[in-house]
Formats: C-alpha cells, structure tokens, sequence
C-alpha cells in the first residue's frame, strides 16, 4: 500500500461577504501518496486555487477563512496550526510555485541571492556555503553556465529560466509536497513543455508528491497519475488518471475532455466548448451545481445535491445517474 501523504477532508473555505460566508470550496476531499501527482482540473473560478491555498494555509492572508474540515500532511493536522507553525511547515515540508514566475522573483536582487537567501531560511548554511548551493539549484533545474546565471538578475533571463528559478526556490527546502498552481500559464506552448518535464524528472530524482493545478486537460493527461475534477467549489470526480480519461463518469468532465484538441495532432473541425457559464458563489443553483449546463440532468438534479460515491476501483465521482435507488432518469428538457 502506497503511503499517503496529504489528505484533505470535507475542506469548506469562504470568504466573509455582507452578513454570511461565501464558500469558495466546499467539502473537498483529495488525498495524494507519496511520490504522486494528483492534477486538480476545471475551469476559471471553480475554486483550485483557494484549496491550494488552503491546504498552504496562506489563504488567510487573501481574507479567507477555512471554516470546516481536515487537512493532514505527513499524518500531521495543519488547520488547528497556528502561523508560526505554518511558516515551519511551510519552508520544510511544503512549497509552493505560482502562474507568474516573473512577480515571484524580487527585481532587485540577483537569482544566485534569492536562491541563497531560501536556502539560508531553511537550512543552517553559512553565505558562502549557500551561494554555492545555489549555484547547484541552478543547475538541477537544467540552467546552463549557472556560475554566470546566479550572479544575472531577472530581468536578465526568460520567463522559462525565471520559472525554473522560482521552482529552485522552492526546492530549497526538499519539500516532501509541491503544489504548483498554474506553473506553466504563462510560458508559450515549448518552454511549458520543458518546465513540465522539469517537474517530472525532479520528481523522479527527490522523490517528492505534486499537487498541479490547471485547467488544461492536456496538461493533466501528460503529468498526472490522478485527477480531481472541480466545479463550482466541490469535487465531481476523482479518480485515477487513466481511468478516468478512459471512463469519464461526470458529465462535467466529459465536456471538459471534449474541449481538449485532440492528442493525434489532428485538427477539430470546430473544438467543443461546454455551454454556460461557472455560477457566481453568490447564486449556486440548488441541487446539483452543474445540472443548468448538463446535457443528462434529471428531476432530481435540481433538487438534491450528488454525494461523491464509488463508480470503480478508486475512482469516485458525485452524479446521480450512477445513483441506482429511486427517481425516474428521465432528462429534464432545456
Ligand atoms: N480573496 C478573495 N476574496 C473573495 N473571493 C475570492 C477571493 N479569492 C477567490 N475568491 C473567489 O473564490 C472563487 C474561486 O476562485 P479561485 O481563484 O480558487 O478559482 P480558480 O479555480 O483557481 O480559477 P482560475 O483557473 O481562474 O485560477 C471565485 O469565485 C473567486 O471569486
Ligand atoms: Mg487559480
């Protein structure tokens, strides 16, 4: 049995507004084993970012607030941890990337400094023996000539080598979980691919679990070795990657996958976009979240909100059409 490292429970995290809390997660369940890589996949403001955050516990610093649920790291509770604890935890056994490498990185000092300064933070080196350990970093995550990088500032590099730098940063502190979110948005279509393999081929050699977050389906079926789907705040499915790009159960995910170009390389006539729009948090449609755009909702769908249940080994997802009890399947007419 592979040895789980993160796992988050039933996680509820809003955002005060007006009298009440606005839930931009709710009751998200995802756990990842050592050495994994779990994707967390859906479109723009279906709430990945706020759980990464979460999960960081930095999500309190954006004014939100984790009002429900268990996360676990190495079988350690972090959501009764206090900041100081956190920022332990944080620069030792978690780490985080983000979408834009270029606001990550201070301008004003060089990359070798920046890398130093991280590994200083979390490890007791001299300057000398971090400037030089910096130097290594540089090297590990594939920087030519990194003698002469360490000492050029970011405006100096690319936006690629500026990532790559932001994940040696991160990596300072051999973290045993690194969320990436976004990590390749910004970069055109060839460096995305070498910063993904990057991150592989690190992964491989330190042996560490990512969390990636993204909302291209391409990217998920390049990295992950799991996939959760989120729409509107929850989880609808999850699930092992395989399985789930061959049996997808949800009918959000189906739609996301047929938004994806095909991977032949063939050209789609015209490529397929799911009808609608995310929800506002501030008007979810009762029942289940997605039943206004499903092609497949039913009476029920619109009243009573979809459990997250088994439809295969591991893989679970939160449908009533794989709900057997009671109610006709009849669909509603749109
Ligand atoms: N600081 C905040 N205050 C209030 N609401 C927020 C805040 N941050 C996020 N939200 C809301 O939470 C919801 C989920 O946002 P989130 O950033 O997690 O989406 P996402 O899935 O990461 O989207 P994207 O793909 O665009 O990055 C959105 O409705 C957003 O408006
Ligand atoms: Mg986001």
């Amino acid at each position: 049995m592979a040895e789980k490292l993160l796992e988050v429970r039933s996680l509820t995290t809003g955002f005060a507004a007006g009298q009440g809390l606005v839930k931009a997660a709710e009751g998200v369940t995802i756990s990842i084993d050592r050495g994994q890589t779990i994707c967390l996949v859906g479109e723009s403001g279906s709430g990945k970012s706020v759980t990464s955050l979460s999960i960081m516990r930095l999500v309190e610093f954006a004014g939100g607030m984790i009002s429900e649920g268990s996360i676990r790291l190495g079988g350690e509770e972090l959501t009764t941890k206090s900041q100081k604890e956190m920022s332990r935890i944080r620069g030792n056994k978690m780490a985080m990337i983000f979408q834009e490498p270029m606001s990550a990185l201070n301008p004003v000092f060089s990359v070798g400094e920046q890398i130093a300064e991280s590994i200083r933070l979390h490890q007791r080196t001299n300057a000398a023996e971090a400037r030089r350990r910096a130097v290594d970093m540089l090297r590990l995550v594939g920087i030519p000539d990194p003698h002469i990088r360490a000492k050029q500032y970011p405006h100096e590099l690319s936006g690629g080598m500026c990532q790559r730098v932001v994940i040696a940063i991160a990596l300072a502190c051999s973290p045993d979980l690194l969320i990436a979110d976004e990590p390749t948005t910004a970069l055109d279509v060839t460096v995305q691919a070498q910063i993904l393999d990057l991150l592989r081929s690190l992964q491989r050699d330190l042996g560490m679990s990512i969390l990636l977050i993204t909302h291209d389906m391409g990217v998920a079926a390049q990295m992950a070795d799991r996939i959760a789907v989120m729409y509107a705040g929850v989880i609808v499915e999850d699930g092992p990657a395989q399985d789930l790009f061959e049996h997808p159960a949800h009918p959000y995910t189906m739609g996301l996958l047929r938004s994806v170009p095909s991977m032949d390389g063939e050209r789609e006539e015209s490529l397929y976009t799911i009808p609608g729009t995310v929800p506002s948090l501030h008007q979810l449609p009762q029942g289940c979240r997605f039943h206004p755009r499903c092609q497949s909702a039913m009476a029920r769908c619109a009243v009573e909100s979809p459990p997250l249940e088994g439809v295969g080994p591991d893989h679970k997802t939160a449908c009533w059409l794989y709900d057997n009890s009671a109610g006709s399947k009849e669909v509603l007419s749109k």
